[in-house]
């Protein structure tokens, strides 16, 4: 069996090319910045979204596929359903999608992208995640957050149950070499929900310095993306994804990774005292 993983240099794909590499499967790692062919049994491929002619190189040989979609990319929907068109060999298909898929803006794709893989005929598992640690250490937090010592977002006093992207890789690993997960939809987080301000009160006392969320209005965080130029679209899931929060809907937590993997999900404790230079 060879999978290919695309967003292979990304925060749940990086692990899974690992993840699947120590259990000797091959792998074919696709990103437009491919990662270095530096573990047997990994080929990396170069594979983008919007340049088609890149495809079919990247899918000749696959049978299962890790599928992180076009998030920023024109056309968003329609790309991922031609791909699944463009790949009959594929029998499997993990989707990485969100949590709270359900309630989020028309603006945000991960709904069409699950109607996407049910209606292609593959065996087909999604993943549904809470937000990352990694953002925080890893991600687009992480700058700001080492030179200013604070975080300043629409997420109000409301909990989110952060979940680690390995947890996210080894769930995703077994979905795409074991026959036990077509057509399970599998919502992950972390072993409790904290507050942003909770999250970066344990970041900080990892990292020795004081770490600072500041609660911002939902407009002035739109506002501040506007004026750096972000796209609409980007605003407008943006703005849904912190509503959700607002609202309660990702302060649950799930078993789900315990279930899958057999042991407990990482917290955010753990992740911040491993990677705690990262924010001195
Ligand atoms: N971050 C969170 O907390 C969170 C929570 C739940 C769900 N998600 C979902 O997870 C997904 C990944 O989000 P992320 O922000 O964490 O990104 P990421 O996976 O860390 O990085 C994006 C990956 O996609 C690749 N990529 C980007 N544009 C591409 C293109 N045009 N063609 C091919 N590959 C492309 C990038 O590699 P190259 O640049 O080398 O191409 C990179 O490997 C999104 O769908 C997001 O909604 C994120």
């Amino acid at each position: 069996m060879r999978i290919l993983v695309i967003g292979a240099t990304g925060k749940t794909g990086a692990p899974l090319v690992a993840a699947l590499a120590e259990r000797k499967v091959p792998v074919r790692a696709a990103g437009r910045r491919p990662p270095a062919a530096a573990v047997a049994g990994v080929e990396p491929v170069r594979f983008d979204w919007t340049d088609r002619a890149t495809w079919a190189p990247a899918l000749d040989g696959v049978d299962a596929m890790y599928l992180v979609g076009p998030y920023a990319e024109d056309e968003r929907a329609v790309l991922v359903r031609e791909l699944l068109t463009a790949a009959p060999r594929v029998r499997r298909v993990v989707l990485l999608s969100i949590l709270g898929v359900e309630s989020l803006p028309d603006a945000i794709p991960m709904a069409a992208w699950e109607q996407n893989v049910r209606e292609s005929g593959k065996e087909w598992t999604i993943i549904r995640p809470n937000w990352f640690h990694q953002n925080f250490g890893h991600g687009g937090f992480t700058a700001g957050l080492r030179e200013s010592g604070e975080l300043a977002l629409p997420a109000a006093d409301a909990a989110v149950g952060f979940v680690d992207t390995r947890d996210i890789a080894e769930v995703a690993a077994r979905a795409l070499t074991e026959d036990s997960y077509g057509g399970s939809v599998l919502t992950l987080t972390g072993p409790q929900a904290l507050t942003h301000r909770q999250a970066l009160d344990e970041i900080g006392k990892a990292a020795g310095r004081p770490l600072r969320y500041v609660p911002l209005a939902p407009e002035a965080f739109a506002e501040g993306m506007r004026a750096a130029n972000a796209p609409g679209y980007t605003v407008t899931w943006q703005t849904g994804l912190f509503r959700l929060i607002r609202e309660g809907a990702n302060g649950i937590v799930t078993e789900t990774v315990a279930e899958v993997t057999g042991r407990p999900a990482r917290s955010l404790r753990s992740y911040a005292e491993e990677f705690a230079t990262v924010w001195r």
